[in-house]
């Protein structure tokens, strides 16, 4: 199925492959997360990642949930924007031995997963309502919340960082 298929017909079916596109993407989240706590040198910040896998696998399940309850079967679809974010990521920080840089460079990359997650929920969100299916839309608002509280936490992290510097 491409990008674009022309099995994308109505408002539904692209609700469905969004939905389908996150879905992958939460999954990729979670097998990348593991690593990224590895690298992480503050403990903030390892921490950080810490609580947002435990997060981010509960977002597989509430798409699994919005899947069940929209009455289709949970499957994903290739996400290139998602495996670009994460290749990226991956290739800056194998370059990077300065603790401090490679931090900066972690909080950065997933910062940028975080910002492509809460496009996507804020999308589904809208178009949910749309279809009249305000059930999913407070289920994916439950989890736009923890991506928007995630990407605050990120930028406290950085601005710490930051100023730790300049002292
Ligand atoms: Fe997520
Ligand atoms: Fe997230």
């Amino acid at each position: 199925m491409g990008l674009f298929s022309k099995d994308i017909k109505k408002m539904d079916d692209l609700f469905v492959h969004t939905l389908q596109d996150i879905y992958y993407a939460e999954n990729q989240i979670v097998k990348a997360l593991p690593d990224m706590i590895a690298k992480a040198t503050d403990p903030a910040l390892k921490q950080g990642f810490q609580q947002h896998l435990g997060e981010t696998k509960n977002h597989v399940k509430r798409l699994e949930q919005v899947f069940a309850l929209h009455g289709v079967k949970a499957e994903g679809v290739d996400c290139p924007a998602i495996d670009g974010i994460i290749e990226e990521a991956n290739d800056i920080v194998g370059e990077i031995d300065d603790k401090n840089v490679l931090d900066a460079a972690l909080i950065a990359a997933a910062q940028a997963v975080e910002h492509y997650e809460m496009t996507r929920y804020g999308t589904l969100i809208g178009w949910a309502k749309q279809l009249g299916r305000s059930d999913c839309a407070s289920i994916l608002q439950q989890t736009l919340d923890e991506e928007k509280a995630t990407d605050s936490k990120l930028t406290q992290l950085a601005e710490r960082q930051v100023n730790r510097k300049a002292a």
